[in-house]
């Protein structure tokens, strides 16, 4: 586990159902070594009681700005230059949007204003409050500001909605803490990310395509970022949203993912190739609509250029990553294609398993590369990313040292 020990984190709480499981996060960043300090809005004190907190924290729970007892023991200025990190869990929708307007009408919007420490934001609330413009907006200025945002996950809601909102556990919040504090892995270098599934198109109306998600594409582009990257994400058509601090690209189909990618290659360190590249395209593409025809239709296709294969043959090739979707033989075929396409390493997963691969919110892969390899076992895409991205790192500052030497 990612350590935290001696790191002073002043965890806030807004009002939200979420705030349960504030209690849990107290318990874990201290586990981890972290001295917490609490400070709730006068809304979260609705939902879970300040009397919890100190148990859990040590610390009396600070509420009020105009508290005489409290500031005499450590006034607002103080507690804010106290603070290595500030995590607020659960972020509502109300605190995001004051927060982005720089308000300072309570304890914890003032401490955010007056700290000059890292601030994290766990945000929790309905789905629609979540995609309303008006957050994402906010969203987006907080990031520009270097505000980091942990989640919102997705799930089902305690409003009985399914969809973008769910704070993310305390268990996958510690680390993320943890990794503030660290000097990323993949610092300075930029790393180029290809995802989602291509469309192909047959007429004005229809395409061939396929399942993939592009979950696992975007975690790793949002791992990287954390890990200090420079990213940019050269995508196909998703319904995801664009993760922070990376570059989005979108494309279509294979060619333009294609095109997209190779423009771009040569100016980064690390190619990840985790889209679902369409293998064939239509040799003619109708320009009307086609009709319906009594019985068979025949389609003609050709392939489409492998576009993995060709940045890896690039004279500069960036250290290249490939994926390699099997149903049957995994080792064997994800070996072949990482020889066949000249890789540094190749992440295999099973696409024919219930609740794993496209699609899905969890995945297993098997990694290989010269040499060796590795199994990352089943957990959510976020998880994994994390991990690869971990891997990724390690093996390209080995080449590059070996290369160097
Ligand atoms: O050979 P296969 O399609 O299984 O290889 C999968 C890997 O190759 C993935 O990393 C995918 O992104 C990449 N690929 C590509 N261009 C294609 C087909 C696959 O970059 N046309």
């Amino acid at each position: 586990m990612q350590s935290l020990t001696n790191k002073r984190i002043l965890l806030g709480i807004t009002g939200g159902i979420a705030a349960y499981k504030s209690a849990d996060l107290t318990r874990r960043l201290r586990e981890a070594g972290a001295d917490v300090r609490v400070v709730m809005t006068r809304a979260a004190t609705e939902f879970i009681t300040p009397l919890t907190l100190q148990a859990l924290s040590g610390h009396e729970v600070r509420l009020d700005i105009f508290d005489p007892h409290a500031e005499a023991a450590m006034g607002h200025i103080e507690l804010a230059r106290w603070a290595d990190a500030v995590l607020i869990a659960p972020t509502s929708a109300d605190f995001m949007a004051r927060l982005a307007h720089g308000r300072a009408d309570d304890l914890l919007s003032t401490l955010c204003l007056a700290t000059a420490a890292p601030l994290a934001l766990a945000p929790a609330m309905n789905r629609q409050m979540w995609l309303n413009q008006a957050t994402q907006a906010n969203k987006n200025i907080l990031e520009q500001r270097g505000i980091r945002l942990f989640g919102p996950g997705e799930g089902s809601q305690a409003c009985g909605e399914i969809g973008p909102g769910r704070m993310l556990e305390p268990v996958d919040i510690v680390p993320l803490v943890a990794a503030l504090f660290e000097v990323g892995l993949l610092s300075g270098l930029r790393v180029l990310v290809s995802a989602g599934p291509t469309r192909e198109a047959l007429d004005p109306v229809r395409y061939i395509s396929n399942r993939s998600s592009g979950k696992m594409g975007y975690a790793l582009a949002e791992a990287a970022a954390e890990a200090g990257a420079q990213v940019t994400l050269v995508s196909g058509p998703v319904a995801l949203a664009t993760p922070g601090r990376v570059a989005r690209v979108d494309v279509t189909s294979a060619k333009e993912m294609h095109e997209a990618v190779l423009a771009r290659a040569p100016q980064h360190d690390i190619f990840i190739s985790a889209a679902a590249v369409a293998d064939y395209h239509a040799a003619e593409s109708a320009p009307r609509k086609m009709k319906k025809t009594q019985g068979k239709l025949a389609l003609a296709l050709l392939r489409n250029p492998d576009i993995l294969e060709d940045v890896a043959a690039l004279p500069q090739a960036p250290f290249t990553v490939g994926f390699a979707a099997e149903t049957e033989n995994l080792e064997l075929n994800a070996q072949a294609k990482r020889a066949a396409k000249k890789l540094d390493m190749i992440a295999a997963n099973w696409v024919n398993q219930p609740g794993l691969g496209f699609d899905s919110d969890e995945n297993e892969l098997k990694l290989f590369w010269e040499g060796g390899g590795r199994l990352l076992p089943r957990a959510s895409k976020a998880r994994l990313a994390r991990e690869l991205i971990a891997i990724i790192a390690e093996k390209y500052h080995a080449k590059h040292t070996t290369q160097n030497s």
